[in-house]
């Protein structure tokens, strides 16, 4: 008899049948089938069972996947544009890329429970502030592509969009061009060559430019910064180590890929992009900033810093779009510095150069005509109607090089090159290799004065790097050590079996421009994507380039934008968007070139559908969209939404979905039976994808026919009007999605839906008789998620969400979504992986945690010197001498409801003065001069 084991759907799912069955009970429902019922309504429900293969188990799925990427071949990349072989050192693998511990944290909005990787984002910070010369950086961007154009945002903003030209001096990669280009169109932006005028607000200059040369642009730089232009440089980072820095050279924004810091190029990303800017700009910065500031007893603490620029405070008047960034990777890429250290990362530059340099000599010497005496890693050569010949031998021997047309070849090096590459590169050109060559880099290598920080000299041995990524690892509370329940974040499970793929040679290991015949596996797969996501959802296509999911907004709203336009209205461009929308809706609204007008709410939380009507009506003539987030951000399924999309399409406006809450609808319903015409998935949530603790996160778009034409292309797939540098955006993280659709087959997804609405459920009828639960639907039910509103203890005893917040901390929980989309409450998302007995767990928590509020109430603590006012509070202090607090140390640190998890969490500082933080902004390490002085 062969041994029967569990379905993969019942390892990801948490309640087993007897806790479902109590939890059923709990409720006064006979059977999850009627709690589904009485949650959703029946005017949405799908009426048949998804159509996908039946599931896989966990060995099977791996297996088909597997067979499925021995189709590509992986070949040695010599392409270059921007992407890089590189050796992952081992100990990054496995202690950081491979651990639960990094890459199921979240994004560290909750400051005290995030400081290892807090603290490695703020190396990221230091390294890159090191290599650009600008004094500060962001923690991450999306990809090279995107973060030019986000560069060119900030200069634009700089002038107040008063000056609209863009000048560009020499060639981007056409990745790049492309994404900037796209970027620029809706907002009005000319990209005018490289000349400048006083109506041009900013320079690009590529360093090196796409055929990897160093041009002379002094003069224009000069000329630029005469006329008031911000110099934007686009920099490579290895290459920064043997060249001036870019301030030096005259720019204010320096940006470009991390990738090849240790990064593989897993068929184009996911990968860290960094931006760097002059002190004037850093209030325009996008993204994410890591500041260092001090916790209640004036010790160092990271957070999160000047989170006011952002989209969830400034909405449509924000400095980007951008929430979920690349967090992993960019804690990767600062691994990999302070594992190699000043002197090992200029030991790889200048290994690479000299490839390069030897290369060029060698051609030169063969009498070829190159491009450009100064170069860091590529030698483009001139070969008449040869490039395919030659690319064809390079092939044939296991190696690809660039094709720039009939006539031109580029060869890139990299750390991963080695002797025998070079030799029979060389041949293919009828040269031969010199010992040596003279140097041809922009500069010598930085010397003594480049990153002299502490932590970038301390860690050469494995076992200190091992024990330095645990150390960092042991100060966060990621969701391998509990239930991190972020409303509109969806935190669960990423299984092992999942993520095992984005470790393979065969997954990593491929150049996103690699000839179509060597990607057979991805496209199979990408294929199988497209429709399985477009079966879930009802839409009719999707792409898969969007790699967040603020980048699927602005993919959909562009084709919505460029449907009205070969419509010929072009002028449609009010955008609604209902006030209860999260900030990136309208942020990516005013991206794509819309004006946004807001919907109102009403007082349970719904769409005002009177004043969605009014407002259709009254913009009836210039109504591009709706943006409707579905089920609501309140956790409720509206019951009005067909006529809403109904009251759009009548006026002439297309519907845009927000499907980040899609965990509620799979399998239930579909966004494209309602009414959409275009949704974007957040794959980092609904199917998987871990968070990262900040990204990686896949925001594909789902669109109805009719918006199939305008999706994003892309220059490697002969179209235009790319949103991400690389043709499907974060590729390598798809086979987690894939992983998980495979192993949960139709039912399975069903199932998870229908779980998480229960565990949600179960959650605001065990906490009802301590915290009001605002915004219920139909029956009296919530979604996938339920929001608890803790005003009731500040107006009772002085007790602010914020105490609530940290004092779960030291029960060992991540607190809920704060004041998100209400302020003063907590929106709180189980998921379906959490067990009841981690539900209870934390329903056993908040209703201490009232408890404890009551006594602050009743006058038992005072209001300034209590567990919640004082929490979280860390192990230093417990175990100090003195104890001067009304409460116990155990009732301080091990408080009811605590004591049932297996392990405690000591969270390394006490609470983070953010304010503080913001005015005497520090984002980065100070040089050791700079300590000693
Ligand atoms: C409702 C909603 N929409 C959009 C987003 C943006 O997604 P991303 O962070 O991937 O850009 C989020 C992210 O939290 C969200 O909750």
């Amino acid at each position: 008899m062969s041994a029967k084991t569990l379905p993969f759907a019942a390892r990801h799912i948490g309640p087993r049948g007897e806790e479902t069955k109590a939890m059923l009970a709990a409720l006064g429902v006979p059977s999850l089938e009627t709690l589904i019922a009485q949650a959703v309504p029946n005017s949405i429900r799908l009426d048949r069972a998804l159509d996908l293969p039946p599931a896989a188990s966990e060995t099977e799925a791996l297996a088909e996947l597997r067979t499925a990427m021995s189709k590509n071949s992986v070949l040695k990349s010599f392409i270059g544009t921007g992407y890089h072989g590189v050796k992952l050192p081992p100990v990054i693998q496995r202690n950081l890329f491979e651990n639960p511990a990094w890459y199921t944290a979240y994004t560290p909005y909750q400051s005290e429970i995030s400081q290892g990787r807090l603290e490695l984002l703020f190396h990221f910070q230091t390294l890159v502030t090191e290599l650009t010369g600008l004094p500060v950086a962001s923690a991450s961007l999306l990809d090279e592509g995107s973060a030019v154009a986000e560069a060119v945002g900030i200069a634009w903003r700089h002038h107040r969009s008063r000056r609209n030209k863009l000048a560009i001096a020499g060639e981007l990669h056409p990745q790049t061009r492309d994404v900037v280009v796209t970027r620029a169109e809706p907002l009005g932006i000319e990209v005018d060559g490289d000349t400048i005028d006083d109506d041009t607000f900013a320079l690009i200059v590529p360093w090196a430019d796409t055929y990897g040369v160093y041009g002379d642009h002094s003069a224009l730089i000069a000329d630029a910064k005469d006329k008031g232009a911000i110099v934007i440089m686009v920099a490579d980072p290895l290459g920064l180590l043997l060249s001036e820095t870019p301030a030096a050279l005259g720019a204010e924004i320096a940006v470009g890929s991390m990738q090849r810091f240790g990064v593989p190029m897993g068929f184009g990303g996911p990968h860290a992009a960094y931006c760097a800017v002059s002190d004037k700009l850093t209030r325009l910065m996008p993204g994410r900033l890591v500041g260092q500031s001090t916790d209640a007893h004036g010790r160092p603490g990271y957070r999160l810093a000047l989170q006011t620029r952002e989209q969830h405070i400034r909405r449509d008047k924000a400095t980007s779009n951008i929430c979920t960034a690349q967090a992993l990777l960019a804690n990767m890429a600062a691994a990999f510095a302070i594992w190699h250290g000043p002197e090992g990362l200029a030991a790889i530059a200048e290994q690479v150069h000299d490839h390069a340099a030897r290369f060029h000599a060698g051609l030169k010497a063969a009498g070829l005509s190159l491009a450009g005496d100064v170069i860091f890693d590529t030698v483009t050569a001139s070969v008449p109607g040869k490039a395919q010949e030659i690319a064809a031998g390079a092939e044939a021997e296991g190696r690809l090089v660039r094709v720039i047309d009939a006539d031109r070849v580029g060869v890139t090096f990299d750390e991963t090159t080695t002797e025998d590459d070079l030799a029979a590169l060389a041949a293919l050109f009828g040269a031969k290799l010199p010992e040596s060559a003279p140097r041809l880099a922009p500069a010598t290598a930085r010397g003594e004065g480049f990153l002299t920080q502490p932590d970038f000299h301390s860690h050469r041995s494995e076992t200190e790097m091992m024990r330095f990524l645990r150390r960092l690892a042991d100060k966060d509370l990621a969701l391998d050590r509990a239930m991190i329940p972020l409303g509109s974040c969806t935190m669960k499970l990423n299984a092992a079996a999942e993520m095992m793929p984005v470790s393979w040679p065969e997954v990593g290991g491929l150049h996103p421009f690699a000839p179509p015949e060597h990607t057979a596996g991805y496209r199979r797969m990408i294929d199988d994507l497209d429709r399985w996501l477009s079966e879930i959802t009802g839409f009719d296509a999707v792409s898969l380039q969007p790699n967040a999911g603020s980048q699927g907004e602005y993919a959909g709203l562009l084709a919505i934008r460029r449907y009205h336009a070969e419509r010929g209205e072009a002028d449609r461009d009010i955008c609604l968007i209902p006030s209860s929308a999260h900030g990136t809706n309208p942020a990516s609204a005013s991206m794509a070139g819309m004006r946004v007008v807001v919907v109102r709410c009403t007082d349970d939380g719904n769409i005002d559908q009177d004043d969605l009507k009014a407002k259709a009506e009254e913009h009836a003539d210039k109504l591009a969209a709706l943006m409707l987030t579905y089920p609501s951000t309140h956790g409720v399924f509206e019951e009005g939404v067909r006529d809403m999309c109904a009251v759009i399409h009548e006026h002439g406006g297309q519907v845009y979905f927000d499907g980040a809450n899609l965990n509620a609808m799979v399998g239930l319903a579909r966004p494209g039976d309602l009414g959409a015409d275009v949704c974007h998935l957040n794959l980092h949530k609904t199917f998987c994808i871990p968070h990262g603790g900040g990204g990686p996160g896949v925001g594909p778009i789902g669109v109805k026919a009719h918006l199939k034409p305008f999706v994003p292309g892309h220059v490697a797939l002969g179209s235009s009007s790319a949103v991400a540098a690389a043709p499907y955006g974060s590729a390598s993280i798809l086979p987690i999605t894939w992983m998980y659709i495979r192993m949960m087959g139709g039912d399975g997804l069903k199932r998870a839906t229908e779980m998480a609405i229960l565990n949600a459920n179960y959650i605001a009828h065990s906490l009802k008789d301590h915290y009001p639960v605002l915004y219920k639907g139909r029956n009296d039910r919530v979604a996938h998620e339920c929001i608890l509103d803790t005003r009731v203890f500040k107006d009772r005893a002085g007790v602010t969400v914020d105490d609530i917040a940290k004092r779960l901390i030291d029960y060992g929980f991540h607190a809920p979504t704060m004041s998100f989309p209400v302020a003063g409450t907590l929106m709180v998302e189980p998921t379906e992986s959490e067990p009841k007995s981690e539900v209870d767990r934390f329903c056993q928590a908040m209703i201490s945690i009232a408890e404890e509020a009551a006594k602050v109430e009743k006058g038992e603590w005072p209001k300034d010197d209590n567990p919640l006012a004082n929490a979280p509070h860390t192990a230093m202090e417990l175990m100090g001498d003195a104890w001067t607090h009304p409460y116990s140390r155990s009732e301080a640190a091990f408080p009811e409801g605590s004591l049932a998890s297996a392990s405690k969490y000591w969270p390394p500082v006490s609470r983070v003065d953010n304010v503080s933080g913001d005015r005497n902004l520090v984002c980065a390490c100070p040089p050791i001069e700079a300590l000693a002085s």
